[in-house]
């Protein structure tokens, strides 16, 4: 197992503690690596008008973009819940993720036995609907 990504886990799993999930009671943690090597930790926080749910994925990557980390400057997202098999983003993150992250970038998708599998952000969203439909210069 690469110990970059153990840690990454590992603090995922930590960051699921804060989890706000008094309806699902399915706590979900996040860590984000920054290409400083800066981590961003993100949970679920739900609502009682269960839509305005944010998930733990956008709740590090709107952290990070809030902090002032630009988009494509992410190596590695690790997401954690306390299931059997690994915990893998929801269809509106992998959106989310497309928008923000390098399509090459490492999706760490695990559980809080530190079990985990791996993708990129492009396999778990292939033709996503994305900026280049708007601009063509994919610099930012
Ligand atoms: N959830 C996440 O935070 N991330 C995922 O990848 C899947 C689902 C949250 C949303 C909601 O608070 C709870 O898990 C149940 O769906």
């Amino acid at each position: 197992m690469d110990d970059e990504m153990k840690y990454l886990l590992g603090q995922a799993v930590q960051a699921r503690e804060e989890a706000y999930a008094p309806y699902s009671c399915f706590k979900v943690g996040c860590a984000l690596l920054g290409e400083d090597n800066r981590v961003f930790l993100g949970c679920n926080v739900e609502n009682a008008s269960y839509g305005l749910t944010n998930c733990a994925e956008r709740t590090a990557l709107f952290r990070a973009i809030a902090d002032g980390y630009k988009p494509y400057s992410f190596k590695a997202i690790a997401i954690a819940g306390d299931v059997s098999r690994p915990l893998a983003p929801c269809g509106a993150c992998r959106q989310v993720l497309v928008e923000l992250c390098s399509p090459g970038m490492r999706v760490i998708m695990g559980n809080t036995k530190g079990e985990y599998i791996e993708s990129t952000v492009s396999e778990l969203l292939p033709g996503a609907f994305d900026r280049g439909a708007f601009i063509d210069d994919k610099e930012i």
